[in-house]
């Protein structure tokens, strides 16, 4: 996909929030999928229960960002800090957007924003998050990429990230 044809915006309106919610319940949904994944944690009536959804919006140190192509939501970024890293927290294309490169100029934007240390967590089978989150960190990168185990279900990915020169900042 061409870089114009997907914006960053760096956070997301308030009335943005119900659609953000309403995809953030398919996003748990397919992580769900993966073995080793919490599939208990929704509610009666079926809805998974994300705790931090409100905090997204209201939070200094926590980013929503939305990914837009031609006035839709194709997919957001939710950034929390984590000890003196960035994390990305949650990090989702709309199926339809997918394999386009959506998620690349995504993370990409948001990952420039905001230089520095990163980390990002993955599930071991999730093999379109390892493609993307082997290749981002590899192509950003200022330095060292130090990857490994999280937990038995999961790996991590470390790295920081240089300003857009290319160099750390401090
Ligand atoms: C992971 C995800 C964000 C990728 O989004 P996308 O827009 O399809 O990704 P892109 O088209 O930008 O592809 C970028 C790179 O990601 C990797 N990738 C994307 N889809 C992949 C797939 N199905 N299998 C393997 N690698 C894949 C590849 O490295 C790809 O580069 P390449 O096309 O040159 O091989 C998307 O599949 C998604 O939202 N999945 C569900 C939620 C999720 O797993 N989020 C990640 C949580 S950490």
């Amino acid at each position: 996909m061409d870089d114009a044809l997907v914006s960053v915006r760096q956070q997301a309106f308030l009335g943005e929030k119900e659609t953000i919610g309403s995809l953030l319940q398919f996003y748990l949904d397919e992580l769900s999928c993966f073995p080793g994944e919490n599939a208990g944690y929704r509610d009666p009536d079926g809805k998974y229960r994300y705790l931090y959804l409100d905090a997204c919006w209201v939070e200094p140190e926590r980013f929503r960002c939305p990914f837009l192509s031609e006035g839709s939501i194709a997919g957001f970024a939710f950034v929390r800090m984590a000890g003196a890293s960035r994390e990305m927290a949650e990090f989702y294309v709309v199926p339809g957007f997918r394999g386009w490169g959506v998620g690349e100029a995504g993370g990409t934007e948001v990952l420039q924003r905001h230089p520095g240390p990163w980390a990002v967590i993955f599930n071991k089978q999730n093999g379109p998050a390892r493609g993307l989150w082997t290749r981002l960190p590899r192509k950003l990168a200022a330095g060292r990429v130090e990857s490994g185990e999280m937990d038995p279900g999961h790996e991590y990915v470390r790295f920081a990230v240089g300003d857009r020169r290319g160099s750390l900042s401090a």
